[in-house]
């Protein structure tokens, strides 16, 4: 059975899960807050632990849909320049690499963490060494590319983890082409119960305010439709670059 990255996972195993890392990890000892702080931590930007490894499970188990959507609906031509931010294991790469058939087609990634990087690495490297795909180690909000460079633009479960939203969509506007598409797919329900429980800092994980940086940025067209697939309800944020 495939699954999105849904939140009620915690929802679901919040009590035998958060016991485990705290007997494991903290000793049984540690305050709650400290718990979500590293849970967010590692699922905001892994890094090679035993909880930098879990989330990564989880990102495999829980996001299949909402990364093939967030490919998807981005509207890949053959012959696209198609940049994915937050790639994580890179499960969203395998479904738009595919999509760029075309000779000058070409799929470029940006996640800033090394953990991350690696394992996209290692998933792709045929696609890698074909030329295919080029995966960056970095940050949304300063992006090692041209401006105007990319025809679309996709992520998955991301933004909510980026230092500064208003930055990262500002990077996104500026590496994009006029016209170019950005599509972006979350839970919000799920995403939500993540930050009620801590693992979200502050209120950026709020579609509105995602897609008022957007907006901010130069973006139109910025609106937030929900979408099921194969029985599962998610949103996706969409807009068009305009300059
Ligand atoms: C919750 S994971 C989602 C991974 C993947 N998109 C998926 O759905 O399976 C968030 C990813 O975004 C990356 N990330 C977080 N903040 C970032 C930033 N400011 N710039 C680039 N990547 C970032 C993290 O390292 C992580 O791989």
């Amino acid at each position: 059975m495939r699954h999105a990255w849904n939140f009620s996972f915690f929802h679901d195993f919040d009590t035998s899960w958060c016991n485990f890392l705290s007997t494991r990890l903290f000793h049984g000892s540690t305050p709650t807050a400290m718990l979500s702080s590293r849970v967010g931590q590692q699922l905001g930007c892994p890094t090679k632990s035993l909880m930098g490894w879990l989330a990564s499970k989880f990102f495999k188990w829980h996001n299949e849909i909402l990364e093939e959507n967030a490919a998807k609906l981005c509207g890949i031509r053959p012959d696209d320049a198609v940049l994915e931010v937050g790639y994580g294991p890179g499960l969203g790469l395998l479904v738009a690499a595919p999509l760029l058939s075309g000779p000058k087609g070409k799929l470029i990634g940006v996640d800033c963490s090394e953990y991350m990087y690696k394992m996209a690495s290692e998933k792709v490297k045929d696609l890698i060494m074909s030329g295919k795909v080029t995966l960056h180690l970095g940050r949304v909000e300063a992006m090692p590319f041209d401006d105007s460079s990319m025809d679309k633009v996709y992520h998955c479960n991301c933004y909510y983890f980026w230092s500064d939203l208003k930055a990262g969509a500002s990077e996104l506007h500026r590496v994009m082409k006029p016209g170019g598409l950005m599509v972006t797919t979350l839970q919000v329900k799920s995403v939500a119960f993540a930050a009620s429980k801590g693992f979200l800092k502050g209120d950026s994980w709020r579609p509105e305010m995602y897609m008022e940086a957007l907006r901010a940025a130069g973006f139109t067209n910025v609106k937030m439709e929900s979408r099921v697939d194969k029985g599962i309800t998610f949103q996706a944020i969409f807009g068009t670059s305009s300059k």
